[in-house]
């Protein structure tokens, strides 16, 4: 489905700006990094209930295309996302390997989903953005089969994922108009508190709640590391706008303060995050 990427409020706009832009620069990069988590859903699905799935938030779509594999022609991943930029590069992933694949450019929250069209509901990292994630989850369950199955992973806090916060600690003296992070609107870290978490899919309808604390090793090359830092997150979108001799210093900074994660030519870090499912029935 083919429609206009919706551009109504801050995560629109940073998804289809700077957000999105960083996030299909770097595509190959972060499937790598985050293919654990890929793994784990892929999973999860295949010991689900089969049939059409949903990813939400899909991104650039290698969730999306590992289940679609993973379902072959006895079923459908269907991956929707807010930024049209992110979803052009997963059709184009999609065009290449052909599985059985398909995608909607539009919020998640609010888009009218055929009642009853999933029987699997996944995320990677792609659930925390909602501006009401009640009336999300309750769209969602609305999308839902009765017994279909909700699963997706969130980080956990900042203060348990240092690696994602060490480029801001760094660059803060050097950066005055670095945005701070605000751990209770929607983004990376809104979904740290896991009774918070509960709370909103009770509210919207879904039950069998569990929210399991995951500690994942992720890697990623020495080499790429400073181009990891130059374009994600507030220090990478900051850096675009950023004089050169600023940025030169930023990088220096920074990439000392990355030093502890370096281990010859790897980097390597544990993500601390939920592992969260819950299931669809009839009330
Ligand atoms: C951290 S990225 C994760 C992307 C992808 N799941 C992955 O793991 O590569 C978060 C994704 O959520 C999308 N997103 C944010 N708010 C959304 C919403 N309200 N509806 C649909 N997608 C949304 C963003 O555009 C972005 O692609």
């Amino acid at each position: 489905m083919d429609t206009a990427p919706p551009t109504d409020n801050e995560q629109a706009t940073l998804w289809n700006g700077l957000a999105g832009r960083a996030w299909v620069e770097m595509q190959d990069l972060l499937d790598r990094l985050f293919k654990p988590f890929e793994d784990l859903l892929v999973e999860a699905v295949s010991l689900g209930p089969r049939g059409r799935a949903l990813d939400v938030g899909c991104g650039t779509g290698s969730t999306t295309l590992a289940v679609a594999r993973l379902l072959g022609a006895k079923g459908r991943c269907t991956g929707i996302d807010i930024s049209g930029a992110m979803l052009a590069a997963a059709r184009s992933r999609a065009e290449r390997e052909s599985p059985a694949a398909s995608f909607i450019c539009a919020n998640a929250q609010a888009h009218a989903f055929e009642p009853a069209s999933f029987d699997m509901i996944i995320s990677r990292f792609g659930v925390m953005f909602f501006d009401d994630s009640i009336r999300a989850f309750a769209n969602l369950r609305r999308a839902a089969t009765d017994n279909a199955e909700l699963r997706f992973v969130a980080w956990r806090s900042a203060a348990e994922n240092p690696f994602m916060t060490t480029a801001e600690h760094a660059a803060a003296p050097l950066l005055p108009n670095l945005p701070a992070r605000q751990p209770e609107a929607p983004g990376q870290f809104a979904f740290a508190d896991d009774r918070q978490v509960y709370t909103i899919l009770e509210e919207s309808g879904w039950a069998e709640i569990d929210i399991r604390p995951i500690d994942v090793a992720c890697t990623l090359a020495e080499k790429e590391l400073i181009h990891y830092l130059t374009q994600l997150g507030p220090v990478g979108r900051i850096l675009q706008e950023t004089d050169a001799q600023t940025r030169a210093q930023v990088i220096e900074t920074v990439r000392v303060a990355f030093d502890p994660y370096v281990h010859e030519a790897e980097v390597r870090f544990t993500s601390a995050c939920w592992m969260v499912s819950a299931q669809a029935r009839s009330a």
